[in-house]
């Protein structure tokens, strides 16, 4: 796999400081952060909710690091796009709540932005490798959806496995990525089973030093 990227997630952010904590993991550039990753809840995909398309423009506004927003909601189909226009970089829908994938892989594309497909930890990856086809971005939830600092569960390594081997046969052309439960325990298995990038929320967020914390994650598992 490519060189590992970092991906903090603000769910664990203090949501009253956002551009300060945006600001802790930025680092220079290759240091600190790679991609800034964004929950978006909204209490009937997963039964908790978090923000919306005005934090996103928001967040656009203060920071030049890529957005990764994770849309845990329902109807993706109608929402995904305006956060795709806003501009953000990735913006993942999940398999489990898109109507038609393929067409919303085609449409946030065309937005110009990179199309990400969630699976939850119970999802299979084997019926939607052709859907995946269409996808930039892969991203295997190693926590059920809906709250930060949950344990992983190690059994979605096997999905990372089977996208890795599919990556590097060129049968498909995707970032891996993986969220959930990431911390200074965990993220060594994640990237022996072939992850790209890692999403960490409260192992960033709960450190004294979030940047710290950044480069911590991304020694542990740099070639
Ligand atoms: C959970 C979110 C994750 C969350 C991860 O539904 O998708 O991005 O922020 O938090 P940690 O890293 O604490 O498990
Ligand atoms: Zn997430």
């Amino acid at each position: 796999s490519n060189q590992p990227m970092i991906a903090p997630s603000i769910l664990s952010a203090d949501f009253a400081r956002l551009a300060d904590e945006v600001a802790a993991v930025t680092g220079e550039p290759g240091r600190g952060a790679d991609w800034l990753h964004v929950d978006v809840m909204d209490a009937h995909f997963v039964p908790n909710l978090t923000l919306g398309l005005p934090v996103v423009r928001s967040l656009l506004a203060t920071t030049g690091l890529p957005l990764d927003c994770h849309l845990m909601i329902e109807n993706p189909d109608r929402w995904a796009i305006g956060y795709a226009e806003a501009g953000s970089h990735n913006v993942t829908v999940h398999v489990e709540a898109a109507n038609d994938p393929v067409m919303l892989a085609k449409d946030l594309r065309a937005a110009g932005a990179k199309a990400g497909l969630a699976i939850k930890p119970n999802t299979p990856l084997q019926p939607y490798v052709d859907v995946l086809k269409h996808y930039d971005t892969l991203l295997v939830m190693s926590v059920e959806p809906g709250f930060g600092g949950q344990k992983f569960i190690a059994a979605v390594l096997d999905k990372v496995r089977q996208a890795r081997r599919m990556v590097d046969s060129g049968h498909l052309n995707l970032i891996v990525e993986i969220d959930g439960g990431i911390n200074t325990d965990t993220i060594e298995q994640a990237a022996e089973a072939g992850v790209d990038c890692f999403v960490a929320g409260s192992a960033v967020y709960a450190a004294d030093d979030p940047a710290k914390a950044v480069e911590g994650l991304r020694g542990q598992v740099e070639a």
